[in-house]
């Protein structure tokens, strides 16, 4: 039984190098720690998020009734799982982050499952046209896969929501290293398209929990309606103001950029251990490994001090995957001669 509840944190552990959790391991930049820090005077008032819904609305060209601000993008799955209760036919496109399918389960719904063969490229043909409510996750966690912008807007349809969780955007780069070559955070005109957003990654955040949906204003209004009272906090509205900067957004890219050469390195690595493939082609903060035995590979990993991610709670997947967060190169090669002569254990 796969456990949609599992997630990277809990393999991590005292003592133990983090592979598992697709954060990035990072101080808080000035521009950043202070802002959230002076906000901690303010705490006596409710939050207030126009600020930050302003802030995001023209980092992406949107309208401020086009933001919902969120505590994390995981708070979007189970508030539109709620206040889309009625879909007649919820779809998730596999494998990808089990957090939507456990909300939908969670809110009632019947999931149909869509899971892409390897490589793990999006066919919208393979979602049923009767589907009212489809996720897709865009670049994709486990599989590092980014589909063409086009491919995710061809799902997008009147009578249907469609959710994009771009949570890792932002690490994306195009072939001529323009930033976020697939978001579709921009195009407010394909209809029941909801773009959900996390600040909590490329940021170091998880823990302020922030992220943000863009979509028409109506179905703003319907996810908002089934939303808690004052859900972000105002150290977390202040962390959207700051991100949501042209300086924060040039930042962003510049990580991705610098970003790709440790991938790269990190994939170079890899190609050299006998035995493991690189199941998809990686474009964003983590590599998904095919490799026999994972099971074994990942608990001999803990025991000589690295934390890495099982592969076999994603359905569509299985037990011969793990995910390999991207680090800086030391990091990568003390990983890497580590990971080779485990693999050397198991190989008969
Ligand atoms: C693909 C994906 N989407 C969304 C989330 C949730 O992110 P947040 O911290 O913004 O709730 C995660 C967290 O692991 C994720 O991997």
């Amino acid at each position: 039984m796969v456990e949609l509840g599992h997630h990277g944190d809990a393999e991590v552990g005292p003592g133990l190098v983090d592979l598992a959790v697709n954060v990035r391991q990072a101080p808080l930049p000035p521009w950043l720690a202070d802002p959230v820090a002076a906000s901690l005077a303010n705490l006596a008032s409710y939050p207030d998020p126009a600020p930050a819904r302003a802030a995001l609305a023209a980092r992406h060209g949107r309208d401020p009734s086009s933001i919902l601000l969120t505590a994390g993008a995981a708070q979007a799955f189970v508030l539109i799982a709620q206040a889309f209760r009625g879909a007649a036919l919820p779809v998730v496109v596999h494998p990808q982050f089990t957090e939507p399918e456990a909300a939908l389960l969670a809110a009632g719904h019947r999931v149909h499952r869509v899971e892409l063969p390897p490589p793990y490229a999006l066919d919208p043909a393979l979602v049923p046209t009767a589907a009212d409510l489809v996720f897709v996750g865009n670049p994709t966690n486990p599989t590092s896969v980014l589909h063409p912008a086009s491919a995710v807007a061809a799902l997008a349809r009147p009578g249907r929501i469609l959710v994009v969780d771009e949570a890792f955007a932002d690490t994306t780069l195009g072939v001529d290293g323009s930033p976020e070559p697939s978001s579709l955070s921009g195009r407010s005109e394909l209809p029941g398209l909801i773009v959900l957003r996390s600040l909590t990654k490329t940021w170091a955040l998880a823990g302020l929990r922030i992220g943000y949906a863009l979509a028409a204003p109506d179905v703003i209004a319907r996810l908002s309606a089934v939303q808690p009272l004052w859900p972000v906090a105002t150290p977390a509205l202040a962390a959207a103001v700051a991100c949501a900067s042209p300086a924060a957004v040039a930042a962003e890219h510049a990580i991705a950029v610098s970003l790709a050469a440790d991938r790269a390195h990190l994939v170079s690595r890899l190609a050299e251990i006998p035995g493991l493939t690189i199941a998809a082609a990686p474009h964003s903060s983590f590599v998904l490994l095919r490799i026999p035995n994972a099971d074994k590979i990942r608990l001999a990993l803990r025991e000589r001090g690295y934390a890495v991610r099982r592969g076999d709670t994603f359905p569509g997947l299985g037990p011969d995957f793990l995910r390999i967060a991207v680090r800086d190169r030391a990091t990568t090669d003390a990983f890497t001669r580590t990971l080779s002569a485990v693999v050397r254990d198991f190989t008969p």
